[in-house]
């Protein structure tokens, strides 16, 4: 019926004279008809067709935490029992030997395995069981778990290790079916586990002991060492960072702190080669060679203080997404879920996981999850440097105590560490390695261990009251709110000077003469530093001799220069990454197919109304009005991908 229809439509609309009119309203109804058919059928199954693949996705991920769990569960019990058997069997060998010199050994073996559940200790239940278990049947996770603890480089099992390394590449390579990847990306999390229990928690001790750990995976290292950095407005000649030198070492985290507007931002951007519309001077070393920084840009990962996730995308997407683009091409899928799953993980967004972000007109997930996100996306990349804008800004100090002990894991990696923070509680505060603080005009008043910036300031004669938590004392003087209860006076604009003279650094012109008239201390000050030894002061510990390495080679740097990638990381080629993106965008339609299927209809009748408007003859159909909603659908797809 409607294909005769549609063919009675066509011969009618095939133009006779002063009939044509009639015949256009039935082709166009139809043409409507059929449209809004498509778009009922978008409107009601396109939220099915993605929760579908979602819902088997996340049975088979669970699946596997189940399995890995147990597992883990079992090697642990495995472990425990074998403990006990070993120490029994050596007190029982011991006490034999004195009588029984000959069979000692045959004799010490049966005990130790026929014999073990007389000698455990009765209050351990866990361990009874499992000794029971050993003498009858063991399950089939304590069997995989033997297994895997006798032979570490056989099975799906995981070896101990962090970071993912080529034991862990040629174990992926046998990963190929969606749940096997997701058993071999949790059998591997569940051993970083275990030994993060090890290691006690991931408090500064633990995190300290697991830094000595020979398993830890070192990522490519990359040091920044920075000379009289200074950021120069274009056009208007205003300084915003001025003659700022330092490190940023490998495997530390470093909190940049100042009052608003100091130039923390725009300090964090000229490091990782992001700062725009400035004139650039200065230097910048990567791992003591004159190289852009750019050439690296493949490695840095860059959280800025707006967010960078797509709302109408689940928070694993967004993380999928990054991890496929900007991981190194030859890396397996299965070590890239392994990524991906870890920083859930480590950012405890596993509840999370598979909810929308949200945008303004949809409410996703809350404010601090979403923060957490943004850092996750720069995570899964692997990077060997990651700068971070107000990660914590807006979360509460457990959120922030977990987002920073995930840094902290990220840098026992060999991650080289950087991020604004704001008024960090005291033990956040203490779990930074190095503090840069900087005073308005993007002047550096201290840079160095965050153990020594007390030491610094009393030496200034500034010392921090009781329970005052130290960076907010010291953000309060720069901001002038507070008078340093200072034996001498000390004056707030002398601090980035005192700070130059302080380590040898050569004050520019301008700076001494808008320094404050107290220039008889500075000069004071400027003899002490240059009598003084570099390396006993704070940045020379920090900066050692790079200066000097830094001096050579000024005049060779040029920041701008563009150059080609230095960072051994071959990312996806553009087609590779184009079909990660119109997946992406395709997710996206669909997510918002519901809402643009109303949209279109409203264009729909739009256009109907447009096209009767239009004038109508025999020859163009009213392909005007016609024309202007295709334009109009056009311009307004094109607006609403350019507000995501
Ligand atoms: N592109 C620009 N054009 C004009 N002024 C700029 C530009 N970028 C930065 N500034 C100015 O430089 C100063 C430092 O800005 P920046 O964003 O680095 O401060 P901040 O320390 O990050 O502050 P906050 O803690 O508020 O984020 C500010 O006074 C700002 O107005
Ligand atoms: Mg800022």
């Amino acid at each position: 019926m409607p294909q005769c229809c549609i063919a009675e439509c066509f011969h009618k609309g095939s133009c006779k004279p002063n009939s044509t009119n009639q015949d256009i309203t039935i082709f166009g109804a139809l043409l409507v008809g059929a449209l809004s058919l498509v778009l009922l059928i978008i409107y009601n199954f396109s939220g099915q067709l993605l929760m579908n693949r979602e819902k088997k996705q996340a049975k088979s991920r669970e699946a596997a935490v189940r399995h890995a769990r147990e597992t883990a569960v079992a090697r642990e019990r495995w472990k425990t029992a074998k403990d006990i058997a070993k120490k029994h069997a050596a007190g029982l060998q011991s006490s034999l030997s004195r009588t029984f010199s000959r069979k000692r050994s045959l004799r010490t073996h049966e005990s130790s395995k026929g014999g073990t559940g007389a000698g455990l200790p009765s209050t351990s239940g866990d361990q009874t069981t499992t000794n029971e278990a050993g003498g009858k049947k063991e399950d089939s996770h304590t069997d995989m778990a033997r297994s895997t603890e006798d032979n570490p480089e056989k099975g799906e099992g995981v070896s101990v290790q962090v970071g993912g390394g080529e034991k862990k590449k040629t174990k992926g390579k046998h990963a190929h079916t969606q749940s096997q990847i997701f058993k071999y990306a949790y059998g591997q999390i569940e051993k970083e586990k275990m030994m993060e229990q090890e290691a006690q928690n991931l408090t500064f001790s633990g995190v300290i002991s697991m830094a000595t750990d020979e398993d830890i995976k070192k990522r490519p290292t990359v040091e920044i060492a920075f000379k009289d950095l200074t950021l120069t407005l274009k056009g208007s000649k205003k300084k915003l960072l001025r003659s700022v030198t330092g490190k940023l070492m490998a495997g530390r985290v470093a909190a940049v702190m100042g009052p608003s507007g100091a130039g923390k931002t725009t300090f964090l951007s000229a490091i990782a080669g992001k700062a725009t519309g400035c004139e650039t001077t200065g230097m910048i070393l990567i791992n003591g060679k004159t190289e852009p920084i750019r050439a690296y840009k493949r490695i840095i990962g860059f959280v800025p203080q707006d967010d960078i996730v797509h709302g109408n995308l689940t928070v694993q997407e967004n993380l999928w997404f990054n991890a496929r683009c900007r991981l190194s091409a030859d890396m397996l899928k299965a070590d890239k879920v392994l990524v991906v799953e870890r920083v859930i993980e480590s950012l405890g967004l596993q509840a999370v996981r598979d909810s929308l972000v949200g945008t303004v007109e949809q409410r996703g997930i809350s404010g601090g999850q979403r923060k957490r996100v943004n850092v996750g996306l720069e995570m899964v990349m692997e990077p060997s440097v990651l700068i971070l804008d107000e990660p914590t800004s807006g979360l509460d100090s457990a959120s922030s105590l977990l987002l920073l002990r995930a840094l902290r894991r990220e840098a026992l990696e060999g991650v080289n560490i950087s991020m604004v923070v704001h008024q960090p509680s005291y033990t956040l505060y203490r779990m930074f390695d190095d503090l840069i603080l900087l005073a308005k005009g993007g002047m550096t008043v201290y840079h160095g261990p965050v153990k020594k910036v007390e030491e610094y300031f009393a030496g200034l004669s500034i010392v921090v009251p009781d329970r005052v938590n130290p960076p907010d004392y010291y953000i309060d003087i720069l901001e002038g709110i507070v008078k340093p209860d200072a034996k001498e006076p000390v004056n707030v604009k002398d601090l980035p000077i005192r700070w130059m003279l302080h380590n040898g650094y050569e004050v520019p012109r301008d700076m001494l003469q808008s320094a404050s008239d107290s220039e008889s201390s500075l000069r004071g000050e400027r003899g002490h530093a240059s009598g003084s030894d570099a390396g006993q002061s704070i940045a020379g510990e920090v900066w050692g001799n790079v200066r000097d390495i830094v001096g050579q080679k000024k005049d060779e740097y040029d920041y701008n220069k563009t150059s080609e990638n230095l960072s051994n990381r071959r990312t996806p080629g553009i087609l590779r990454q184009y079909k990660y993106y119109l997946g992406r965008c395709g997710k996206q339609r669909l997510r918002e197919a519901r809402i643009q299927g109303v949209d279109y209809l409203i264009l729909g009748l739009a256009g109907i109304c447009l096209g009767t408007l239009a004038k109508v003859s025999d020859e163009t159909f009213g392909a005007l009005g016609y024309t202007y909603t295709v334009i109009a659908v056009c311009k307004f797809y094109t607006l609403q991908s350019d507000e995501q």
